[in-house]
């Protein structure tokens, strides 16, 4: 099975968790697009659901595809998110911001009753960190932030590149108009005291973190489907 079809069968027995009347929180990504994809099937079968997507580029394929759209100021609590991650370690901490929609999806998921993350088995990790974590920045400031953030890293003896997100030859920016640093320390043995003093930073949003969210991931390997809890 290549990577694509791991996504979709992740998507797909992910769905099963999905009933009608749920108000869902719909994730961003390549493997949540393959469960837009599925969802908006049984949409038009009759499914009635109500989704909030993650990010502009969820909102338009949901809207393409004719998956039912709401926002957190109509739908402020919700059943369920699905979304995918770029690391997944036994805790089911994540590293996810990949495709730079970290703070939405973070702020989804914890308005969700229940996170299931998809993804395939490569994301599996034994310590995050693999992954660059991606740490969405105000504009304002932008290198005292960076140098604020180097300091916190290495009061946890973290250290490494970070990196300015960029696309096009332009800063990459995010739905929310901030920017993207890049930080690829390494290994993250204490995920929780890094995201304390990363958020201890005023010109730091949000960061890639995301710990004590999710419920179950759903992974997709070359053997099948299994189901991992922290
Ligand atoms: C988006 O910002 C990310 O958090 C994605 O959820 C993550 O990058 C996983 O994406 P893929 O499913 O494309 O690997």
């Amino acid at each position: 099975m290549d990577a694509k079809a791991m996504k979709i069968e992740a998507a797909r027995a992910a769905l099963e968790h999905v009933t009608s009347g749920m108000r869902l929180g719909i994730g961003t990504g390549s493997t949540a697009e393959e469960f837009v994809r599925l969802l908006a099937v049984k949409v038009a079968e009759g499914m009635k659901i109500i989704g909030v997507p993650t990010s502009e580029r969820t909102a338009a394929l949901c809207v393409q595809l004719g998956v039912p759209l709401s926002t957190l100021e109509e739908t402020p609590e919700l059943d369920l998110t699905i979304d995918g991650a770029d690391e997944v370690d036994a805790d089911l901490s994540l590293i996810k911001g990949g495709g730079g929609a970290l703070l939405r999806e973070k702020i989804v998921a914890s308005a969700s009753a229940k996170m299931i993350v998809i993804a395939d088995e490569s994301k599996i990790v034994d310590t995050l960190g693999r992954f660059p974590l991606p740490i969405e920045v105000n504009r304002f400031g932008l290198k005292a932030t960076e140098t604020a953030v180097r300091k916190a890293a290495a009061s946890l003896g973290l250290s490494g590149p970070l990196t300015l997100r960029m696309t096009g030859g332009e800063p990459f920016v995010t739905d929310g108009g901030h920017l993207i640093l890049d930080a690829s320390f390494g290994r993250i043995p204490d995920a929780r005291a890094l995201s304390d003093a990363l958020h201890a930073i005023p010109g730091v949003v949000e960061h890639g973190l995301f710990l004590g969210l999710a419920d179950l991931a759903v992974i997709a390997g070359s053997t099948g489907i299994r189901t991992l809890v922290p």
